[in-house]
């Protein structure tokens, strides 16, 4: 699935926007997965960002992956972890990994081969994620905003669903999200839901901090189920606990002690049944 080409121009993604957030999250994988005893290994990552054409030092600044790459890597290890366990107990399930991004969870886990699976974002995000990748055997991409409601028809029904969306909820108003879980459960019979959602403080610091992308944040996920019956609250963690996997003892220790505050509560990995 990944396109044998020379490098790719992503010059046109303006820093700082909702859809150059995906460039941060990709080159911190990258940069995580040179670690000597990486916590993701995303190489996949580090392949992609080697493609690129992409004032990658400017972001380097941006992005600070001294402590940055351990907080992208904890949190796609701990939703991996999650969706491996149900493709596991579902070699047929369909998944929809919403907001993919330039993300390589499609090609890191071990997927079965009943599986189809779906990598949907912006059509502007797809389009240049089909100058790294291509659609193959049971793995299509599809540009869509999730809050329009077309896209959910392309996807095949009566299998067990897996929705995976990382750092994704965040950049919706809280009415989209409601409204994207109404559509889920609608078209779906059940499944898995996998997000992370961020504290209420965060859309309030990202208007003084990233020009407001960020547009919701949610104290405890598990309200989520007062908004939609169909979903059933099945777990969650903060994105921080995996520290004890770093290696490096700075990182280690500042993650430990972080831990142990109420910032474990800013970003919560999330996992709902329906
Ligand atoms: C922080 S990035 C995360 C990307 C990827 N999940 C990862 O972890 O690398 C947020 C992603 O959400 C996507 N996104 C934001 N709003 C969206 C929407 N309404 N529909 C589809 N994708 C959206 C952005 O384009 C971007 O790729």
């Amino acid at each position: 699935m990944t396109k044998q080409l020379c490098k790719v121009d992503f010059s046109r993604v303006a820093w700082k926007s909702v859809e150059w957030t995906h460039l941060v999250t990709l080159y911190l994988r990258a940069c995580e997965s040179r670690l000597p005893r990486p916590i993701l290994g995303d190489h996949a990552a580090a392949e992609a960002v080697d493609r690129i054409d992409y004032d990658f030092s400017r972001m380097h600044k941006a992005a600070q992956p001294w402590s940055n790459q351990y907080l992208v890597a904890m949190r796609a290890r701990t939703l991996d972890d999650w969706a491996a366990d149900f493709l596991r107990r579902n070699p047929n399930a369909v998944v929809l990994h919403l907001g993919c991004g330039m993300d390589t969870r499609a090609f890191r886990l071990d997927v079965p081969a009943g599986v189809d699976w779906f990598d949907v974002d912006q059509p502007d995000v797809i389009d240049l994620r089909r100058n790294l990748y291509e659609d193959g055997d049971g793995y299509r991409m599809i540009g869509s905003s999730v809050t329009d409601a077309g896209w959910l028809e392309q996807i095949p029904t009566g299998r067990p669903v897996l929705v995976v969306g990382e750092g994704l909820l965040p950049y919706l108003t809280e009415r989209q999200v409601w409204e994207l879980l109404e559509r889920l459960t609608d078209r779906f019979r059940g499944g898995e839901l996998l997000f992370d959602t961020l504290s209420p403080i965060a859309p309030r610091l990202s208007l003084l901090f990233t020009g407001g992308i960020i547009k919701w944040g949610i104290r405890d996920a598990r309200e989520i189920e007062t908004w939609n019956p169909r979903l059933r609250f099945l777990e969650q963690s903060s994105a921080l606990v995996a520290f004890e996997r770093i290696q490096e003892t700075p990182q280690r220790r500042l993650f430990r002690v972080l831990n142990a505050t109420p910032v474990r509560n800013y970003d919560v990995l999330n996992r709902f049944a329906f």
